[in-house]
């Protein structure tokens, strides 16, 4: 699929691994020097990341003519959240050129990803990304994401659990928001980044 001079396909052989890592490591570098978070695939070699995607792993590739300027990737996993269980695609290592970020490619690696995973017979994306990351969250919330979880730190940043119906979401939004909201204040209470332990302990 093209669009505003942009190419969507699933990477071809002559991207490698190590080519979405650069891209990936790249992407990450405001969320490192900004925003103060470390996301552990991007430090992932290209062989750990093949590795990471598994035997249900899709990769997709946004391309500028011959440049690669866009990645987002997939796996099959088994989730046994409050509103959901069962097998959920994963979406994992997305990122953005830099010089390409603001011109909502992710959506259109979102769509092949979306269009991929219901050939597959499955209802359910799931994206997981740092609380303060405001450009991912925007986008998939733009994208029909709805935050449904939230995660205590493994590092130095709390995560949020996004999930997107692809057959529409059966809960109305108050729900899905309140049971968002109070894990949230719950998680804080009791954890905080970079230590891993409860406040007091
Ligand atoms: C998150 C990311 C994939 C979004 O891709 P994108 O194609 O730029 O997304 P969009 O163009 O739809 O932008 C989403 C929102 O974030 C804003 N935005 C995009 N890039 C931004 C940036 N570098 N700084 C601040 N805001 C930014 C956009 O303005 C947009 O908001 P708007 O629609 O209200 O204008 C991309 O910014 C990126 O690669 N970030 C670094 C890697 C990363 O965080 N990956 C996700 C890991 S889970």
């Amino acid at each position: 699929m093209t669009l505003n001079g942009i190419t969507i396909m699933e990477k071809p052989d002559w991207i490698s691994f190590d080519d979405i890592h650069e891209l990936l490591y790249l992407a990450h570098a405001e969320n490192r020097e900004k925003r103060g978070f470390h996301v552990q695939t991007t430090e992932m070699t290209g062989e750990e990341l093949e590795a990471h995607l598994g035997s249900t792993g899709k990769c997709y590739v946004a391309m500028d003519g011959k440049k690669l300027v866009g990645t987002a990737s997939y796996r099959i996993v088994e989730r046994n959240y409050w509103c959901v269980k069962g097998l959920v695609a994963d979406r994992i290592l997305v990122a953005v050129h830099p010089d390409y970020q603001g011109k909502h490619i992710v959506s259109l690696l979102g769509n092949a990803v979306e269009k991929s995973v219901l050939e597959k017979g499955l209802h359910y994306i799931e994206s997981i990304t740092a609380e303060t990351n405001k450009p991912m969250r925007i986008a998939c919330q733009k994208d029909g994401f709805r935050n449904i979880d939230f995660r205590v730190p493994t590092s130095d940043h709390y995560n949020v659990v996004m999930l997107k119906w692809l057959d529409g979401c059966p809960y109305p939004r108050w729900r899905t928001y309140a049971h968002f909201a109070f894990n949230r204040l719950r998680k804080k209470l009791k954890f905080k980044p970079g230590r891993i332990k409860r406040f007091g302990k």
